[in-house]
Order: structure tokens, then C-alpha cells, then sequence
């Protein structure tokens, strides 16, 4: 690894040590004392994620303490440090995030979240942060079998519980779709022939297939409407949607977005 790669891993680290103690501390009482708009108590930013997708949002052993990180959580310390609030990371089922926002139990949501239309009616959506495709996995022996959309047609199709993947599969003719709950699942259910084929977002898709053996992305390219990720907010808080989107402007303007996906892929993928 090169020096700049030393040291952005390291500011990471540290970061991330940071942001675990403020999950320990306070993971309890949230955003109802702290939300951007509390004047007396220290300012919290609360942030609901899946960490089971890396490079955006994964668990990993820092300086021997299970933390999150990733580079959606690098945009929230971000967004919390140009709030001067303290960021408190809520590590929560995918399908559940969208209504603990609006219940109001976490402040924002940053998850590789995909902009929908039907997100869209029930909470506010950010500026667009990051585009990514998406990718057929397989065992490596049927590579050349699901090379086609067209092959990825009546098979066993492994995706996430309330993700657009669902979606894109639900829509492939003959497919018999399995739901669960997180991307390692549906790595496991491939492995053991549970599964034939499973749709994820093609960053994840690498860093899986990099990390397990005896699974591979196909040249299949399921299309999606709503490309590119954008960061969910209660609907209804300008405030902080303008914060939100004012914080994605200046790290796009800094180049930060892809230093940090960089970044977090080299942490996926490094066994320490
Ligand atoms: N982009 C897809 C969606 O919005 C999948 C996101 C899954 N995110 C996660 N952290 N597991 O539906």
C-alpha cells in the first residue's frame, strides 16, 4: 500500500474509534434529544444503516473493538462535524430503516440508499452521492451459464429483504425469489446451492467475490431506473436536507466522495 493509502486508512481508523465510543456512550437515547434543532444537550446526529454492505457500511475489528465503517459512514462524520454534532451510528435490518426515520428514532438515513419513487413519497431524499451498477453473482463453476439476463431467467434468486434488487428480481420472468435479511445470507444460500443466482449492487458484489472463494460476478447487467444513491431524511426537515445536501456538495467539490470509496474498499478488503 502506498503512503497516501497508509495514511487515509489510518485517519479512517481513527475516525472510526472516534464514532464507536459515541455509539457505546449514547446508542439508547437518540434522536429525540438529539436532533440538529436541540439547542440545550450536546447536538446528536443519529444515522440508521445496514452494516452489511461493504465497501458503503460494514463491521469491522478496530484496534480489537467491533466497529462500523465504510464510506457512507465517512460522509455521516461529515455531515455530523459540519453540524458540530456527534455522529451515533444505528446498525438496524435494511427493510426497517425508512420507518425509523419517519418514527423519528434516527435523524438520516445512509445506506446505498437507491432514490425510488416510492421512497420518495414517504421520505425527503438528498442529492444524488454516488452511482454504482449492479451485478449477478454466481458459484464459479456457472460464470458462463448466467452470462445473459436472459440465462438469469427461472433461477433460484437470492436478493435483500426491501431493496430494489428485490424488485429487479420479483420482475425476472420464472425466478423464484428467496428475501433475507443481509448480504452475507444470501452469500451463504449461494454456497450451499441454496441459491443460483443473487442481485447486488456492484461495489458489494467485488467485495464479496474478493473476500469469499468459489463465487464470481457474471457479465449480466440487470438494468435499474434509479441509478445512483441519495441519503433519506424525515420528511418535512428542510434544515437538515439543506445541510445534507450543502455537506455532499462541498466533499464532491473536495473529491472526497472517491477518496473515501477508495479508501473503504482497501479496508473490505484488508484481513487486519
Ligand atoms: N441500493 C439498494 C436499495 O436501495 C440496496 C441497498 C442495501 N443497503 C444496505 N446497506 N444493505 O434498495
Amino acid at each position: 500500500m502506498n503512503k497516501w493509502g497508509k495514511l487515509s486508512l489510518g485517519m479512517i481508523l481513527a475516525v472510526g474509534l472516534l464514532s464507536g465510543c459515541g455509539q457505546n456512550k449514547n446508542d439508547s437515547d437518540t434522536a429525540a434529544n438529539g436532533n440538529a434543532t436541540n439547542g440545550g444537550a450536546a447536538k446528536k446526529l443519529t444515522m440508521g444503516t445496514s452494516a452489511d454492505f461493504p465497501p458503503y457500511e460494514f463491521h469491522k475489528v478496530v484496534d480489537g473493538k467491533d466497529t462500523v465503517v465504510g464510506f457512507d459512514i465517512d460522509i455521516a462524520k461529515e455531515i455530523a462535524a459540519d453540524m458540530g454534532a456527534e455522529l451515533v451510528i444505528k446498525d438496524l435490518p435494511f427493510d426497517s430503516l425508512l420507518n425509523e426515520l419517519s418514527s423519528g428514532r434516527v435523524d438520516i438515513v445512509i445506506s446505498g440508499l437507491s432514490p425510488t419513487e416510492e421512497r420518495k413519497k414517504a421520505v425527503d431524499l438528498s442529492d444524488i452521492y454516488y452511482k454504482a451498477e449492479q451485478a449477478i453473482v454466481v458459484r464459479e463453476a456457472d460464470k458462463d451459464k448466467y452470462a445473459t439476463m436472459d440465462a438469469v431467467k427461472g433461477t433460484k434468486i437470492g436478493v435483500q429483504t426491501g431493496s430494489i434488487q428485490e424488485e429487479i428480481a420479483k420482475g425476472i420472468e420464472g425466478a423464484k425469489v428467496t428475501s433475507l435479511g443481509k448480504i452475507s445470507e444470501i452469500v451463504l444460500q449461494l454456497q450451499s446451492n441454496r441459491v443460483d443466482t443473487a442481485i447486488i449492487e456492484g461495489p458489494v458484489a467485488k467485495s464479496f467475490v474478493k473476500n469469499v472463494p468459489g463465487l464470481v460476478i457474471t457479465d449480466a447487467k440487470p438494468e435499474v431506473e434509479d441509478d445512483g444513491y441519495a441519503i433519506g431524511i424525515k420528511k418535512g426537515n428542510k434544515e437538515l436536507l439543506d445541510q445534507v445536501n450543502s455537506t455532499l456538495t462541498r466533499l464532491n467539490s473536495e473529491g472526497k466522495i472517491d477518496e473515501f470509496v477508495t479508501a473503504a474498499s482497501e479496508l473490505a478488503d484488508s484481513t487486519k
